[in-house]
């Protein structure tokens, strides 16, 4: 049966990509932030997982305005990553698990929700530098499954709606027949917002308390609204229902490993958490 070894957390910024591909990584604007990762390395190549579940949102490259679903999943042989517009550079391809891929969705669909099904997919900025803050060495030693959210164009899924969806990919994940070890990884957040009369918005006391009780009590954070996610944490700041979605697929006793607060990167309160799942 396939094992989830635990979920990784971070955010998504594009000025992310830029500093990799500069390799900026040393100067005082970057060293917090990428000096939060090596203990998410040591994890990863200590639970050595065969694939990585990756919950994030689209952000206008593969899905547009005109159709918008709430969930998608990929069942893909294999992911491309584009130029989206950020002028960073691109990653090579993804390889996909189209078979686990199928049976999370042939799961999720009996338990009542209703992805869009994906065996064409581009994954964006939310997907790609994830992926590579979390194996910098770009030789992905993983297959994955891309888990798409909509966090852009309202009505997006209430928390609670995302912890229930996070519950039963992972009741799916937990049910693949195949010695697979696998990690949930959920992208975004914590606090921004990009447009409007708030751009700049960044709340610490809420994405910490977020961090917190995202270990302990992932129901308090599935009682707020989305709006009251928008005030709280900022338009874009929603982005934390990812990290709502993974945490729901970890079925055992949760244990922090590793967590990292910096603010800001780019308009971003960026947060990074490595979470064993104990069975
Ligand atoms: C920024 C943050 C995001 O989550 C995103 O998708 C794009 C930009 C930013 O802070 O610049
Ligand atoms: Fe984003």
């Amino acid at each position: 049966m396939a094992t989830i070894l635990g979920g990784l957390t971070t955010s998504h910024i594009p000025l992310i990509g830029k500093a990799i591909a500069e390799n900026l990584r040393d100067e005082p604007y970057w060293q917090p932030f990428f000096a939060g990762f090596p203990p998410a390395h040591e994890w990863l190549a200590r639970v050595k997982p065969d694939v990585a579940v990756v919950v994030y949102n689209d952000h206008g490259l593969n899905f547009f305005l005109d159709k918008m679903p709430t969930f998608a999943i990929g069942a893909a042989a294999e992911y491309r990553n584009a130029d989206e517009g950020w002028g960073i550079p691109t990653l090579p391809p993804f390889k996909g698990h189209a078979d686990l891929s199928w049976h999370i969705i042939e799961s999720v669909v009996a338990e009542e929700f209703d992805p869009v099904t994906c065996q064409e997919m581009l994954v964006d900025h939310g997907f790609s530098l994830p992926m590579k803050l979390f194996w910098p060495s770009g030789a992905w030693p993983v297959r994955v499954v891309p888990v798409s959210v909509n966090t852009v164009q309202h009505p997006l899924p209430s928390p609670a709606r995302c912890l229930k969806f996070g519950r039963a990919i992972g009741r799916a994940i937990a049910s693949y027949p195949e010695d697979l070890r696998v990690v949930v990884i959920g992208t975004g957040g914590l606090s921004h917002q990009l447009d409007g009369t708030r751009a700049g918005f960044i709340n610490k006391e809420f994405d910490l308390m977020c961090m917190q009780k995202i270990v302990d009590d992932p129901e308090a954070l599935a009682r707020y609204s989305i709006l009251e996610l928008v005030r709280l944490a900022g338009a874009q700041g929603v982005e934390l229902v990812n990290w709502l979605v993974t945490r729901g697929a970890l079925t055992g006793a949760v244990r922090r490993v590793h967590s990292n607060y910096h603010v800001p990167i780019s308009n971003t309160a960026t947060g990074l958490m490595v979470l064993e799942n104990r069975a």
